[in-house]
């Protein structure tokens, strides 16, 4: 069967295509910028104008769905994170403008407080220095609702504090927002893996030495995980997500065998370094390899994948 091609085809189980992709986008206040971000070669950080027209390529080439991450100026960062509902902030002007320019592409969001806050946290921080819970939730309702408000298709809760999905919910629906989904980063682990991405939005050095260990997932644990996701899917998540990406397709796997719902992956920041450090290197060839790597989420049970290669592997996966 493997000998020729037809039967080779005739047996593939798995077939990844740009529908599976979604394409991460860091955008930055501006006209005409573009800011290549050092540690992720190929990574530019977008402003508004740019990101509509990287954002239309992706979209031609059959991406379904971007995900937005603001860069913001140390000026705009308060320990209320006040910076991060404000309905004229740079998060909520990208997904009012590329709506309006690509109607038909989704518009995901980044739900969390790292961007906004002086120590680069995804919380509010009390005075021994813990992120709290039930405040920070408060807050991830009001920045969730201007999301929606702004034309947001999805919002995607990536903080890890417990009952704001349901929380998020229940105030879109209160606010008319039916149809905004929720896309629960459910398992997100306290992972090393996030270097390049916290360069890009400049929180490396509002987070010095600390670490997310006390809101995000160990990476020992998978049991946690699947409580993580069945808490999340209870409280009203339409879709769930594992991250990292490869290092956890066993957490993928469990997750999509036991809940069959739709589950995502975050191919993050750091994998996406290891490859483009190679490949330049010339140690591991771009095209097969990364098609490869795409694959084997899909294999895992991956639903789709958050990738900034996404817009290539479309491109490769067309021609
Ligand atoms: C923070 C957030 C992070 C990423 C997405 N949202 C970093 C973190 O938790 O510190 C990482 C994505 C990547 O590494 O590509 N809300």
């Amino acid at each position: 069967m493997r000998k020729d091609d037809f039967s080779r085809r005739l047996m593939a189980e798995n077939m990844l295509s740009p529908a599976h992709l979604i394409q991460p986008y860091f955008v930055i206040e501006g006209q005409a910028q573009r800011v290549p971000v050092p540690s992720m070669p190929g990574v530019e950080r977008l402003s508004i104008d740019q990101l509509i027209k990287d954002a239309r390529r992706v979209s031609q080439a059959g991406v379904p769905m971007v995900v937005l991450f603001p860069v913001t100026d140390d000026s705009e960062k308060t320990h209320d994170c006040r910076s991060a509902w404000a309905p004229g902030g740079l998060a909520q002007r990208a997904i009012s403008e590329l709506k309006s320019a690509i109607p038909e592409l989704g518009v995901m969001t980044d739900v969390a407080l790292d961007p906004y806050s002086p120590h680069g946290h995804d919380g509010l921080m009390n005075d021994a220095g813990y992120i709290m819970n039930d405040e920070t939730v408060e807050v991830l309702v009001k920045q969730a609702l201007s999301h929606a408000a702004a034309g947001a298709d999805v919002v995607g809760p990536s903080d890890m504090m417990d009952g704001r999905v349901s929380a998020i919910r229940s105030a879109l629906e209160a606010d008319g927002h039916q149809h905004t989904k929720i896309m629960s980063y459910a398992a997100k682990y306290a992972s090393h893996y996030y270097g390049p991405f916290r360069d890009a939005v400049g929180a490396a050095a509002a987070l010095g030495k600390s670490d997310k260990t006390s809101y995000q997932i160990d990476p020992r644990n998978s049991d946690e995980a699947m409580h993580e996701v069945a808490a999340d899917l209870a409280e009203g998540a339409d879709m769930v997500m594992v991250k990292p990406g490869l290092p956890y397709l066993d957490v993928v796997r469990r997750v999509k065998s036991t809940f069959a719902v739709p589950t995502f992956a975050y191919h993050v920041s750091g994998e996406y370094a290891m490859l483009k450090a190679a490949c330049a290197n010339g140690w591991l060839e771009e095209k097969p390899v990364t098609i490869e790597t795409m694959t084997s989420f899909v294999r895992a049970g991956c639903d789709g994948i958050l990738t900034y290669c996404a817009g290539d592997v479309a491109d490769w996966l067309n021609e």
